[in-house]
C-alpha cells in the first residue's frame, strides 16, 4: 500500500521545512517523492535556500529550475500568504489544482511527502485553505508545533481543527524554538492531552545541513489506524 504524509504545522516558520527534509534525507535510496507545491518568497536567484531547493539538497539532488518547478510549480516571489501572493501576481491556485497536483505526481510511489505553505489554515483563495486540500487528499498529517510559550494551545486548536473535519494524524513532532521552552514538560502535557498520538522532538539544531541530524521520522509513516481521528484508508497515490 502506498502511504502519504502531509508535513503541516502550528503556524508558519516553526520547521516544517526541517522535518520535511529529514524525512527527505532519512528516505534517500527509496522511491519517496516530496514536495512543496505552494511556495511564497521564492526567488529564482536564491533558489537553493528555497524550500524546495532545501529539500532537492536533502535527497542528495542537484537544485536546478527544472528541478525545482518538478516539486513546486506554484512560486510566488511575494513572501506572504498563497492567496494573497496569487492576487498579487495576477495568478490564481485552488486546493483541487494542488490535490490534483500531489496526486498525479506522485502516481506509483510507495511513499509521498508534501509540505504544506505556513500554517494548516493558510489561506490558497477565497474561503479553501490548506485543510481543503487534506480534505481531498485524506493523507494525514505530521503536525509540526514548537516550544514557545503558547504552543500548547497553538497545537490542541490545530489537532481539534483537523479532527472536525474528520482528518487523519499521523502525530506531532515538536521542533525546538529559538529560545528553547521546557520542551520536557510541553511534551508531558501533549502526552496527557494526546495519549493516543505519537511525538517526536526535534532539538534546536545548529550548523549546515541541520537535517541530518534529526531524530528518524520515518515511523510516523508507518501505518498507525489508531492514531487517526478517522480511520479512513488514505487516498492510494
Ligand atoms: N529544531 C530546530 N533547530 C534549528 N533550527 C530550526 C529548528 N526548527 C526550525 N528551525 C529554523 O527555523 C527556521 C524556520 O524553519 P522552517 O523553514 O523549517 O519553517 P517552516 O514551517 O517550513 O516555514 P514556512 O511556513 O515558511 O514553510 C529555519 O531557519 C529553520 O532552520
Ligand atoms: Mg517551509
Amino acid at each position: 500500500m502506498s502511504r502519504g504524509l502531509f508535513v503541516t504545522s502550528s503556524g508558519t516558520e516553526i520547521g516544517k521545512t526541517l522535518v520535511t527534509c529529514a524525512l527527505a534525507h532519512q528516505l534517500r535510496g527509496t522511491d519517496a517523492l516530496v514536495l512543496k507545491p505552494v511556495v511564497s518568497g521564492y526567488e529564482p536567484e536564491t533558489a537553493a535556500g528555497s524550500d524546495p531547493g532545501l529539500i532537492l539538497t536533502a535527497q542528495g539532488k542537484a537544485v536546478s529550475e527544472t528541478a525545482i518547478a518538478a516539486i513546486a510549480p506554484w512560486r510566488f516571489r511575494t513572501p506572504v500568504a498563497p492567496d494573497v501572493a496569487a492576487r498579487l501576481e495576477g495568478r490564481a491556485v485552488t486546493a483541487a489544482e494542488i490535490a490534483a497536483f500531489c496526486a498525479s505526481a506522485g502516481a506509483g510511489r510507495e511513499t509521498l511527502i508534501v509540505e504544506g505553505a505556513g500554517g494548516l489554515m493558510a489561506p490558497i483563495a477565497g474561503r479553501e485553505t490548506f485543510l481543503d486540500v487534506l480534505a481531498i487528499t485524506r493523507w494525514p498529517s505530521l503536525l509540526v508545533v514548537g516550544s514557545y510559550l503558547g504552543t500548547l494551545s497553538h497545537t490542541y486548536t490545530a489537532i481539534e481543527t483537523l479532527r472536525a473535519r474528520g482528518l487523519p494524524v499521523a502525530g506531532i513532532v515538536m521542533s525546538e524554538s529559538e529560545g528553547g521552552g521546557n520542551v520536557a514538560e510541553l511534551i508531558r502535557s501533549i502526552a496527557s492531552f494526546l495519549p493516543e498520538l505519537p511525538v517526536c522532538v526535534v532539538p534546536r539544531l545548529a550548523g549546515a545541513e541541520p537535517w541530518a541530524k534529526v531524530p528518524d521520522l520515518t515511523q510516523f509513516l508507518v501505518d498507525k489506524s489508531s492514531s487517526c481521528v478517522a480511520p479512513k484508508a488514505p487516498v492510494e497515490i
